[in-house]
C-alpha cells in the first residue's frame, strides 16, 4: 500500500503531481511519501503490539535525516552499522542513542567508543575479538558496554545470494555453538554487560518458514542463557521482511509477526526488530527524464537521465523495479532496454521491458526505490547524486539538495 497513484492520467505522490516536482527540482530525484512511511511504520508496530517491542529502523535502507526524523517521531529506535549512521541518528533525534542498536562485522575502536559515549542501547557483537575490544573500550571509558552476541542461525533464507546473511558461509555473526561460551566470558569482563541476543538472516525475505526456523533456534538459546542467570532483556530478531517489486508475495506483516511469535512460546523478553526495506521500499520512487530513444539492430533503447550510480540495484542484484510513465497516454507497446548514461554495459535500469515508447523529455518513475536507492548512490562517472524530496499531502520539500558540481571534488587537491 502506498500513496503513489494516477489521477486523470497524471502520476501523483499524495496530492502532488510528480511533474511539478520535476519542474521545480529537476531530475533525477528521489521522491518519498511521508504518508506511506508513517502508514508502514504504524502497521508494523501494530502487528507487534501484543508483546513488548522496539522497532529499530535500519538506517542503511534510507538514511536521509528527514526520514530518520519522521520515524523518530513515530517512536522508532534505530539500527546502525557505522559511526556515520550514529551521527545521522543523533542529528535527527538528539535522544535517539538510547534506542539504537549497533551491528556490523567491522566496527572500529573509534566507532565503538563513540557509540558507548553516546549511550547506545546495545552493541550487536559479531566476533570474539570484537568482544575483547569492546571490553577494553568499556574499561577505558569506565563503563560497561551493553552487548548482544549476533549468532548465525545457519538457515537458508531463500533470497538473493548477495543479501543472505544468516547462512553458515556468510561473514556475519558468530557460530551458534560458540555463542554460549562468549556470554560466559563476557559476563566476567569488567567493561561489558550482557543485555541481549541477536540474529538477522537476510533481506527481501519472501518466505516465513526460514524466519520461524531461525527464531526457533535463537529463542531456545535465549532460554538456555536465561537459565544460566545472564539477565538478558532483549531478543533482536533483525530485519529482512520483503516487499513486492513485481510479483513477489512476501508474508503480510501479520503473518510475519506470527512467524516471530510462534517459536517464542511465551519467552519473557522485549523484542527488537530492525526493519528497513519494508518501511521505506515502496514509499519512495526515482523520478527520471527520457533523454534519447534509439534502435540498434532489432533492439530498442530508451536512454534516461538516471543511471546505475543513482540506483545500483538492477545492475548489482538483477533487481526488478517497475517503470511508470508520469503522464499516461495511448501508444503502441514496444520492448525496450531502459538504460542510464553511465559508461558501463550493466547500466540498465530495466531489461527487455514492455512499455509505451516514451517521447524525448517525458518523465518516468522508477518504483519501489525508497530502500537501498539513494543510500547506495555514488558519484561514479563524476555524476552528481540526485536530490531527495519529501512529500506531505499537498506540499513537498527538498530534504537533500542535488549535489553541486563543486561537491564532486570537495576535499581533493590538484
Ligand atoms: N539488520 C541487519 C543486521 C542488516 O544487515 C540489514 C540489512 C537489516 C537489518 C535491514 O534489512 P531489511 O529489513 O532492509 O531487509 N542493498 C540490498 C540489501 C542489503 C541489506 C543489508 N542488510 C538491496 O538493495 O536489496
Amino acid at each position: 500500500m502506498n500513496h503513489f497513484a494516477y489521477r486523470a492520467h497524471q502520476l501523483f505522490a499524495e496530492q502532488v503531481p510528480l511533474s511539478a516536482i520535476a519542474r521545480e527540482v529537476g531530475t533525477p530525484t528521489y521522491v518519498y511519501s511521508s504518508a506511506t512511511l508513517k502508514r508502514h511504520f504504524r502497521v508494523l508496530d501494530q502487528a507487534f503490539a501484543q508483546v513488548p517491542h522496539l522497532l529499530c529502523y535500519s538506517v542503511k535502507a534510507c538514511p536521509n535525516l528527514a526520514v530518520l526524523h519522521l520515524f523518530s517521531r513515530e517512536g522508532a529506535g534505530f539500527d546502525i552499522v557505522s559511526g556515520g549512521e550514529l551521527e545521522r541518528v543523533l542529528r535527527a533525534d538528539p535522544d535517539g542513542a538510547g534506542k539504537t542498536v549497533f551491528s556490523g562485522v567491522g566496527k572500529s575502536e573509534e566507532e565503538l567508543a563513540a557509540a558507548l559515549n553516546a549511550g547506545i542501547l546495545m552493541f550487536n557483537v559479531e566476533s570474539a575479538e570484537e568482544l575483547l575490544l569492546l571490553d577494553r573500550v568499556g574499561r577505558s571509558l569506565g563503563r560497561k558496554a551493553p552487548f548482544a552476541i549476533r549468532v548465525n542461525p545457519d538457515v537458508d533464507p531463500h533470497t538473493h545470494r548477495h543479501i543472505a546473511t544468516g547462512i553458515h558461509t556468510a561473514k556475519f555473526g558468530v557460530a551458534f555453538a560458540e555463542a554460549a561460551s562468549l556470554y560466559r566470558k563476557g559476563r566476567r569482563m569488567r567493561g561489558l554487560r550482557p543485555l541481549g541476543l541477536d540474529c538477522h538472516i537476510g533481506s527481501q525475505l519472501v518466505d516465513a518458514a526460514p524466519v520461524r526456523a531461525a527464531i526457533g533456534r535463537v529463542a531456545d538459546l535465549y532460554g538456555r542463557l536465561q537459565g544460566q542467570g545472564l539477565g538478558l532483556r532483549f531478543l533482536d530478531v533483525g530485519g529482512g521482511l520483503g516487499i513486492t517489486y513485481r510479483e513477489e508475495r512476501p508474508p503480510s506483516v501479520e503473518e510475519y509477526a506470527s512467524a516471530v511469535f510462534e517459536p517464542l512460546r511465551g519467552l519473557d523478553t522485549t523484542l527488537i526488530l530492525e526493519p528497513g526495506r519494508v518501511l521505506v521500499g515502496n514509499a519512495g520512487l526515482l523520478l527520471t527524464r527520457v533523454l534519447y530513444r534509439k534502435r540498434i539492430g532489432q533492439k530498442q533503447f530508451v536512454v534516461v537521465d538516471a543511471g546505475m550510480n543513482d540506483l545500483i540495484r538492477p545492475a548489482l542484484y538483477e533487481a526488478h523495479h517497475e517503470l511508470l510513465p508520469v503522464r499516461r497516454r495511448r501508444g503502441a507497446a514496444v520492448t525496450a532496454d531502459v538504460v542510464g548514461p553511465v559508461c558501463e554495459s550493466s547500466d540498465v535500469l530495466a531489461r527487455e521491458r514492455r512499455l509505451t515508447l516514451p517521447r524525448q523529455g517525458e518523465l518516468l518513475a522508477v518504483m519501489s526505490a525508497g530502500a537501498y536507492g539513494m543510500s547506495m548512490a555514488s558519484n561514479y562517472n563524476s555524476r552528481r547524486r540526485p536530490a531527495e524530496v519529501m512529500v506531505e499531502d499537498r506540499r513537498f520539500r527538498v530534504v537533500r539538495r542535488r549535489e553541486r558540481r563543486s561537491d564532486l571534488w570537495r576535499g581533493e587537491s590538484p
